[in-house]
């Protein structure tokens, strides 16, 4: 366990309206809800706590409780025995959880004392990682899981079994459970969140915070966008001018793009490696798997600002193409990081050895500190203007007998596709790494639609869906939204009924289907708060999709079990969508 659970807790910023405007008798109704609510937690808690709810988020494979069920209580006295080893970190998890929320704290012990017991162990189960069993008896709790990963995602199950305070402070609730039997393991293997921290730069306790929310849904990959036009966020000693200039913006537009103005303030940040190792065991301990994304060859703006040797011509201004109906703020002169959002055609020039070097000295960097298996390499949005004009890209491809600037990007991929291999990772890369052909081992994240996805499951690649019209968490989530947003609609039953596996592919096709993920882009998510607001409840919506056996999804289910999450979205204090929980035809 590195730091303290829920980091961020008590320094939220709250800075911008995430609040959508309700009608007065949505407002009442809610108020109502909320009198039902507490006047059923009151009665709950009386009757010597009979807390009989089960609403587990993602939905478990099979739940079953004895006939004549009781319940198993958790006190002080109740010890966390460890009969498997190394399973510290997760006792230590759900202690912290417990010590936060309900004020308790447990004994965890390696003898069993034979009952009021939360025993942790090992049951082979051959259903791969994350897999486990559960069971709730007179003796106390015991999870099986059939490896490390399980029996964390047990203790996420236990964790919303226990009846939930309404208020951080009540640490007198009696902490009932029923006598049950859970059989559960995820139907993908990839469950996934994206934040982009180059747009706007998010605080480690933050980021903390955001891999907290993943491990709560039992979900495991957290892809970090750390490089964009619009900043570079993660120390390289080798390129110092990264992070002093390419972390910084002379200002941002204000509203939707091309924007109403410019706020004229310097703004930035960036991640020290120390605090990347922190983040990186932070992550561990929750059995979440970083992806960093260093973008190339486009999106590369604020490192072409550091360095302007890596554009394909250092001296035209970053003015001089920046968008004219667009507001700028400050210096006009040489290389500098936009303030606006859109896309930029100073991208890194695949004429000059030197962008290669570059690069790979970047990676030399970035590699080490990211034990995970994937680097994720971009090639997003890449315009071929300059690279049509540049001496050295044409030379490039008059040498290496490449027919044009969709080509040249292929061998720019495939060539650090290369590098990374030896260095014994897998490049993942956006659905545009197709055109021109394949890097050989690359992993495809679909992000126009299914199309690349698909296309790349028949050659027989792994992939990840992450299409843009059911899964981008920028996207608005109400009809009538004053958040402002991209734009877009994606409300809560899409993204529940996505399906991730597309009917075009045969059985052995959708083998390659690695699983989905949620991409939160961050133009105009500015703050946490922000942030909270445009991922819940649709992020948990998701933890079904990728977790639970598609016959088991049930959108009406989904919707009672929500009221319960809502309570603890509260429970957390986090900001979520309110109105989105609530079926007015309104929305
Ligand atoms: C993307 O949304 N440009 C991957
Ligand atoms: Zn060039």
């Amino acid at each position: 366990m590195n730091g303290a659970l829920f980091p961020g807790q008590v320094d939220k910023p709250i800075l911008r309206s995430y609040q959508p405007a309700q009608s007065f008798s949505v407002h009442l109704q809610q108020i109502t809800f909320t009198m039902r609510l507490l006047s059923l937690l009151i009665l709950t808690l009386s009757a010597s706590t009979v807390f009989s709810q089960i609403n587990i988020i993602p939905q478990p494979v099979s739940i079953t409780q004895p006939k004549g069920s009781g319940n198993f209580t958790i006190t002080t006295s109740t010890t966390i025995v460890l009969a498997g080893g190394n399973l510290e970190k997760s006792a230590q998890y759900l202690n912290d959880y417990l010590q936060l929320f309900y004020h308790i704290k447990l004994e965890v012990t390696k003898n069993n004392p034979g009952q009021n017991t939360i025993v942790l162990n090992f049951d082979r189960m051959d259903k791969g990682k994350g897999a486990y069993g559960m069971n709730v008896d007179q003796k106390g709790v015991y999870i099986g899981g059939d490896n490390e990963e399980g029996v964390f995602y047990g203790i996420q199950t236990l964790i919303q079994l226990l009846p939930i305070p309404l208020t951080q402070n009540a640490g007198s609730t009696k902490l009932s459970i029923p006598y049950l039997s859970i059989t559960d393991y995820p139907r993908f293997a990839y469950r996934g969140l994206m934040l982009d921290a180059g747009r706007h730069f998010f605080p480690v306790s933050f980021v903390k915070k955001f891999i907290d929310y993943l491990a709560l849904h039992k979900m495991n990959y957290f892809h970090w966008h750390l490089t964009e036009d619009q900043g570079w966020r993660i120390e390289i000693k080798k390129y110092p001018r990264l992070t002093e200039v390419g972390a910084w913006r002379n200002g941002t537009i204000i509203g939707r793009f091309p924007g109403t103005g410019n706020d004229g303030q310097r703004y930035g940040g960036f991640y020290t490696q120390e605090d990347v190792k922190e983040i990186v065991a932070y992550a561990q301990a929750r059995y979440v798997t970083i992806i960093p994304e260093i973008e190339m060859p486009g999106h590369g703006g604020a490192a072409i600002a550091a360095y302007p040797n890596l554009s394909c011509f250092p001296d035209r201004t970053t003015k001089s193409e920046f968008p004219s109906n667009s507001f700028w703020s400050g210096d006009t002169t040489g290389k500098k990081v936009v303030q606006s959002w859109s896309v930029y055609k100073d991208v890194f020039c695949a004429g000059k050895e030197e962008t290669f070097t570059f690069l790979q000295d970047v990676l030399d960097e970035i590699i080490p500190l990211f034990p995970g298996p994937y680097i994720h390499v971009g090639g997003d949005e890449c315009p071929k203007d300059h690279w049509k004009q540049c001496p050295n890209c044409q030379k490039r491809m008059k040498d290496n007998r490449i027919s044009d600037e969709r080509s040249l990007q292929s061998y720019f991929v495939q060539r650090m596709e290369k590098y990374i291999n030896s260095k014994g990772k897998t490049i993942i890369g956006w659905d545009e790494i197709l055109e021109g052909g394949l890097a050989p081992n690359a992993v495809v994240m679909s992000w126009r639609g299914e199309k690349g996805g698909i296309e790349a499951a028949k050659q027989k690649h792994q992939v990840i869906m992450t299409p843009s019209d059911y899964v981008y968490l920028d996207y608005s989530q109400l009809k009538k939204e004053d958040t402002l947003t991209i734009g877009g609609y994606i409300d809560l039953e899409k993204i529940y009924k996505y399906e991730p596996s597309p009917k075009e592919l045969t059985a052995a096709q959708s083998k390659y289907i690695l699983g989905a993920q949620g991409n939160v882009w961050s133009e105009y998510i500015a703050y946490p708060a922000t942030l909270e607001y445009m991922i819940f409840p649709r992020a948990t919506a998701l933890s079904e999709v990728v977790w639970t056996p598609k016959v088991k999804k049930n959108w009406d289910g989904f919707q009672k079990r929500m009221q319960t999450q809502a309570r603890r979205y509260e429970l957390w204090n986090a900001q979520y969508c309110k109105a989105c929980l609530t079926k007015s035809s309104t929305k």
